[in-house]
């Protein structure tokens, strides 16, 4: 927990004041005069010794300053070492029980300011849901001098605090264990995100889906009780931009054992965040309508659990999908695509003009980008310049995979149109899979977030877990598309 109190000047109140710094110059903080700041200099030496960094708390004048590092390290752009930074100072404060806390950010830039508040909101995310002896909660008080630009800090705290509301959703679905939200556990979740920002909300389940031919759905939910379900949330706003609607599809395998094709049993527990692509398209089609950003939005999460049962689908398998297409089940591990071919049919039967699709695709993905890197394809360059640029706003890392059409071979077999393995490159013969789902006029980008979605150790400024990816760069994405008018 933490508070923000954004004022013109110091209350006097704080026992700590805040000073970051990026190399040796000291950034937005109060001038320090003098020999205080010779004090200061010897200080930076110090922490700039240390590679990330840290925070140094020193009395000089009778002031209680705290310095920290916001040095560009270790490959993170400054905003996100700042964010790292805010972090750090938020976590440090509250071990500390430190109950008021200064910062003098009025020097600082819209875009360091939000920076900085959304480090220190990261700090307040901690998934003890299941815990039988939570944490004692202890907020503290982030008093932020702003000078005389109040309005504008408050502003952007609003903002930051609704995107920071709608990561810690995607957090907390993608933590919760995958018998606590099954498939139809995710529909109600999206039904509550419905009703709380009046978007338009279609849910089908089993039944419908085998009516209508998503059969993606259908194949991969026969081995579980939890049955699949397919939700279509409508955002339209007043104003919006002519000639864009933005389709984002998400993969929602709330479990994935791998159906008969088993995963081994070491890290299989991981695969909890098998919905992460659903869970971030749910919370970024929420903080898109609060935020009132003027773009047309259809989210559509494909919602199933890949497990083993007695009717579950066998390798050999062949299914017809939405679009057609028919498809022999190789490798009944390989389940997302074939879930995303209804994702796919479905946001493009609502006539969109840019798709984006996020999944937990490939092992591959992993083994090549790790997880600080996403690794994203295109079949359209302005949209994936946008997506880069989207992810750098946001401090996530976004780099472009080749389509190339040479494996496109391995996808086939002699007796469906296509199969749903390939048989080298293994993040890009998924995205080639994907790409016979889309319509040749949509402009498409698939993100496979494999291994950026779930950390198992403490990075940047998430602990183990869920880290949110996507959801930021989905709204700064649609600001993007927002102010292109039309082009
Ligand atoms: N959900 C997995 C991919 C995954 C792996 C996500 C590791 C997060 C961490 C996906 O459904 C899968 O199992 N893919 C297989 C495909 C293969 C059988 C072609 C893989 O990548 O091993
Ligand atoms: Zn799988
Ligand atoms: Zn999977």
């Amino acid at each position: 927990m933490m508070k923000l109190k954004i004022d013109s000047a110091a209350s006097g109140k704080a026992s700590l004041e805040v000073l970051f710094f990026v190399k040796k110059s000291v950034q937005f903080s109060p001038v320090l005069s003098g020999k205080a700041s010779a004090e200061a200099e010897k200080v930076l030496e110090k922490i700039e010794s240390e590679i990330y960094g840290d925070l140094e708390v020193v009395e000089i004048e009778n002031r209680k300053l705290i310095f920290v590092n916001a040095a560009k390290e270790r490959g993170l752009s400054s905003l996100d070492h700042l964010r790292t930074a805010a972090y750090r100072l938020a976590k440090y404060t509250r071990k500390r029980h430190i109950e008021c806390v200064n910062l003098f950010l009025a020097d600082a830039s819209a875009e360091q300011v939000k920076s900085v508040f959304h480090g220190l909101a990261y700090a307040g995310y901690s998934f003890d849901r299941y815990k039988s002896k939570p944490k004692k909660a202890f907020a503290v008080t982030f008093e932020i001098t702003a000078m005389e630009r109040v309005k504008e800090f408050k502003k952007i705290a609003a903002e930051v605090e609704t995107e920071q509301a709608s990561i810690t959703l995607a957090k907390d679905l993608i933590n919760t264990p995958g018998s606590d939200l099954p498939p139809a556990g995710m529909a109600l979740e999206a039904g509550k995100v419905a009703k709380e920002c009046n978007l338009k909300i279609k849910i089908r389940d089993r039944k419908a889906l085998e009516k209508e031919g998503f059969n993606g759905l259908v194949t991969v939910g026969k081995g579980s009780k939890n049955e699949p379900r397919l939700v279509t949330l409508e955002y339209r706003p007043a104003k919006a931009v002519k000639g864009i609607h933005l389709g984002i599809v998400g993969k929602g395998i709330t479990f994935d054992t791998g159906g008969l094709c088993l995963k081994p049993q070491n890290g299989m527990s991981e695969m909890i965040s098998d919905m992460s692509g659903s869970a971030a398209t749910l919370a970024a089609i929420r903080a898109i309508a609060l935020l009132k950003l003027p773009v047309q939005v259809t989210a559509v999460l494909a919602l199933a659990e890949n497990a083993i049962g007695a009717g579950a689908v066998l390798p050999g398998d062949i299914f017809k999908a939405k679009n057609g297409k028919t498809v022999m089940v190789d490798n009944t591990d390989a389940e997302g695509r074939l879930i995303l071919t209804d994702g796919l049919a479905e946001a493009a039967s609502y006539k969109v003009t840019h798709l984006i699709d996020l999944a937990t695709l490939t092992g591959a993905m992993v083994r090549a980008l790790g997880y600080a890197v996403t690794g994203f394809f295109s079949n359209d360059e302005k949209l994936a310049e946008a997506v880069i640029e989207s992810g750098k706003a946001s401090c996530e890392k976004f780099w472009q995979m080749p389509l190339e059409e040479e494996y496109a071979d391995g996808l086939k077999t002699p007796f469906a149109d296509m199969k749903n393995i390939g048989n080298e490159a293994g993040a890009i013969s998924a995205a080639l899979f994907l790409k016979e789902f889309v319509p040749e006029n949509v402009k498409w980008s698939h993100w496979d977030i494999a291994g950026t979605a779930f950390v198992t150790k403490e990075w940047k400024y998430t602990a183990f877990g869920a880290t949110g990816i996507g959801v930021q760069t989905l709204i700064e994405l649609v600001r993007h598309l927002g102010n292109s008018h039309g082009k």
